[in-house]
């Protein structure tokens, strides 16, 4: 359903940061096969630990020079005005963001230079190509919200209540990118997306580090009592969530999107456990729901998040297709099929192939 102030817009050089992560490499190879996108991508990733260029091998080898690689940290303000000059650049899909919420209570300096700084960067880069500049889509997070109690879902007038590092550095990056439609009139949305699983996600984040663990037999970290809630989306429907409000969301508003799939995290390490028992027995036939370990909870740890996108769903007609039960099946199947990847990964060898291709 489309109402009479959306627009569809036509984007020719499309920048996307952060592509060689989890969720950005799924988008571009989501916008390359499944959309009716038909311009250029422009990646511009600096390539942390979570950036991995293997990700995207298969859009790399095969969609040059619709798809152009540019190894650039958005926290260089001077890198970013030359690509968006070099490249004519009319759009932005930001994903680029230290994301992981255990690191950024180690080491939160990270999170305020990529998160902040770096969203500043790409706003006042896009500032500076005028009327020819299209749209600026800022990917954001439920985190910002803070934690919800038994009852409730965030909606987007909830207030913002961050509590880690990474969620306040994010809200602080909502907030700008607001900012700057209210003040500058840049063209911006935004999308607050509850917790992501599929493929090519990094292996300390929940599912894929419990699927790798329980495979080598190793303990299954579960912080605290393990009942702590996320509200699962399978990444592909992320990324059509993302396209659609591209393409006919309102300008300056926010979105919310989530997947009608409220777990406890006990919940989904058992169910791991018992996809693998069934389709990758242990060698000694071992149940893996033995390795579950309860161990020290995360400072901070928000109890429960749930999403209420009835705002996408009735303005723009979108919807999660994956059920979280098929989805978790896929995504275990797909760890198990990726023996190189996660073997490049657990040895660091990418990082090594990184700094041989583009220097340190
Ligand atoms: P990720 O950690 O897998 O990937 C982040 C990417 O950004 C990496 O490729 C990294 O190299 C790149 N990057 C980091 N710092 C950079 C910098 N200074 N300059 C250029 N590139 C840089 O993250 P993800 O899980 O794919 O998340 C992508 C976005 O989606 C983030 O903004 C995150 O806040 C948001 N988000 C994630 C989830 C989730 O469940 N993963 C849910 C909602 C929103
Ligand atoms: O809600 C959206 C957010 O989801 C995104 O903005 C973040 O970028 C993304 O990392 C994710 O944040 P979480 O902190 O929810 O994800 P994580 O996979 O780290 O943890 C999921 C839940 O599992 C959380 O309650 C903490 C718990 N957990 C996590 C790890 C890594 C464990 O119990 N054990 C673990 O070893």
């Amino acid at each position: 359903m489309k109402t009479d102030n959306q627009r569809n817009a036509e984007f020719k050089n499309l920048l996307v940061t952060g592509g060689c992560g989890f969720i950005g490499s799924n988008f571009i190879r989501f916008l390359i096969n499944n959309s009716n996108f038909s311009g250029r991508i422009i990646n511009v990733d600096s390539l942390t630990y979570a950036g991995n260029p293997e990700n995207l091998e298969d859009i790399a080898g095969n969609f040059s020079p619709r798809y152009i690689f540019q190894k650039a940290d958005i926290c260089n303000a001077g890198k970013l005005e030359a690509i968006f000059s070099q490249y004519d650049i009319d759009a932005i899909c930001h994903f680029a963001a230290e994301s992981h919420v255990d690191r950024s209570i180690k080491t939160p300096g990270d999170f305020i230079q990529t998160n902040i700084v770096g969203t500043f960067n790409l706003l006042e880069a896009a500032k500076s190509r005028g009327d020819q500049f299209k749209l600026f889509h800022h990917v954001s997070t439920d985190e910002v919200y803070g934690s919800l109690g038994s009852e409730g879902l965030f909606r987007e007038d909830t207030p913002y209540r961050p509590s880690s590092p990474y969620s306040a550095s994010k809200a602080a990056s909502d907030h700008l990118a607001r900012a700057y439609h209210k003040t500058f009139a840049l063209p911006v949305t935004i999308s607050n997306c509850s917790n992501n699983y599929g493929s090519y996600q990094f292996p300390e984040k929940l599912i894929p580090l419990i699927v790798l663990n329980a495979l080598e037999g190793k303990q299954l970290p579960v912080y605290g009592d393990g009942k702590n809630v996320r509200d699962w989306l399978y990444v592909v429907d992320h990324c059509e969530a993302i396209w659609t409000i591209m393409q006919s969301g309102r300008i300056g508003e926010t979105y919310n999107i989530g997947g009608n799939a409220e777990m406890e995290n006990i919940a989904i390490v058992r169910l791991i456990c018992d996809i693998l028992d069934e389709i990758r027995p242990a060698a000694d036939n071992a149940p893996r729901r033995h390795l579950i370990t309860f161990v020290k909870d995360r400072p901070g740890h928000d109890l429960r998040y749930a999403i209420d996108f009835t705002k996408i769903k009735n303005e723009l007609g979108w919807s999660p297709r994956e059920s979280f039960q098929s989805g978790l099946r896929k995504t275990v199947e797909w760890y198990l099929n990726q023996n190189q990847w996660v073997e490049n990964i657990k040895t660091g060898a990418y990082q090594t192939w990184i700094k041989e291709q583009y220097g340190s």
